[in-house]
């Protein structure tokens, strides 16, 4: 065993100890069912990665308006949340720890994922000009362009809010360790972070405080629900992935850092531009978010145990998240620990499907571990 390793040294955030500082990165699959429920197999999936430090899940919508594609789970029903508890417990049954990651898409949807097929919606209607997402249409699962959105009112802001409290509410009771308020990626909060989707002149648009009050009070209505020391936040400063083109990203992500440490918040969690594109961060601004929040700062992006291993070193990062390495490696920490090979991951299987891809990755000594690394 390496254990000299810094991934593999415990953490304690906020008074919950993690066995290790490998984080497993939130990550869209697209296996739930029509009722928006993980399934056993989703448990199964889960239970096979608990011995990561940290599990967060795929991005979960809060409400029926937050669904931006066909298959993604939610967290707003009873059997939603049920269906979730069952997943905690597979996790904590294998000795894992798992976050759930909070998500709205904004103007990242469509009507046909949209309850009675309303119009998406986003801090303002600007329209996004790439992104695309899947419909379930002519009994068929299809790859469409977004909707143009209309902008939200003063109080549907308020209701999406006191949303958010009520996912963080049911997450709580389904047993989840933390939950991640996605604010990453061009969705809703990353909307109204950024320049070019914020368009807004009231006290949610213009200035950069302004423009970050949604999605601090959401972390305070959350923090209320399940207590600061249980919330993590996820933001993608540079990221352009949804059309996000942020004039002032990185001055956002010191002021968030800031004003999120004051918080108490347990962690903060850094997607780096890499796979969407954007301009990679450099060793400054990553210092710069260091000296700005104290307590646990986790990056995830292009990195592998090496260079994750640096960071950590250098006690820029406490933790590393680690997303396509996750994908093949259900046992990513022993193989770290151990020096072994990885399995390498097909994209053709990351969405939709069901076992193929997603939990018939070998292990080290499982059967098929030999073939699948050959
Ligand atoms: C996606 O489904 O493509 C997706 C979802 C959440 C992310 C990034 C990508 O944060």
């Amino acid at each position: 065993m390496n254990r000299t390793s810094p991934l593999l040294r415990p953490i304690t955030i906020s008074g919950t100890l993690l066995n290790n500082r490998v984080f497993m990165a939130p990550m869209t699959r697209m296996r739930a069912n029509g009722t928006e429920c993980p399934t056993l197999l989703t448990a199964r999936y889960y239970a096979q990665r608990a011995t990561a430090g940290l599990i967060v899940t795929e991005a979960t919508q809060v409400c029926a308006q937050g669904k931006g594609y066909f298959g993604t789970p939610g967290i707003y029903t009873n059997a939603q949340e049920g269906a979730w508890s069952r997943v905690v417990k597979a996790v904590h049954e294998a000795g894992g720890r798992i976050a759930m990651q909070l998500w709205h898409v904004g103007r990242i949807s469509h009507s046909l994922n949209q309850p009675d097929g309303a119009q998406p919606v986003a801090p303002s209607a600007v329209a996004t000009r790439r992104s695309k997402v899947s419909v379930f249409k002519n009994g068929r699962l299809q790859e469409v362009p977004c909707e143009p959105a209309r902008e939200l009112s003063g109080d549907e802001i308020s209701v999406i809010v006191s949303q958010y409290a009520a996912a963080a509410e049911r997450a709580k009771r389904a047993g989840f360790d933390f939950v991640e308020i996605h604010a990453a990626n061009g969705y809703l909060i990353n909307q109204f972070l950024s320049t070019n989707t914020n368009l807004r002149t009231d006290q949610y648009g213009g200035s950069l405080e302004n423009r970050a009050r949604f999605l601090e009070e959401i972390v305070d209505a959350v923090s209320l629900v399940i207590g600061a020391g249980r919330v993590g936040v996820r933001i993608s400063p540079n990221g352009v992935f949804n059309d996000i083109a942020d004039s002032e990203a990185e001055q956002m992500a010191c002021l968030l850092a800031h004003s999120l440490n004051a918080k108490g918040i347990a962690y903060l969690h850094v997607a780096e531009p890499d796979w969407a594109g954007g301009v990679a961060l450099t060793a400054a601004f990553r210092q710069g978010l260091r000296e700005r929040f104290r307590n646990c700062l986790v990056f995830c992006g292009n990195f592998d145990q090496k260079s994750g291993e640096e960071l950590l070193a250098q006690k820029v990062a406490d933790a590393m998240a680690f997303g396509r390495l996750y994908i093949a490696n259900p046992d990513l920490v022993t193989r770290f620990a151990s020096g072994a090979k990885l399995n390498v991951a097909d994209p053709s299987t990351f969405y939709f499907g069901n076992t193929k891809g997603y939990t018939d990755y070998p292990s080290l000594g499982s059967a098929e571990a030999t073939t699948a690394t050959a």
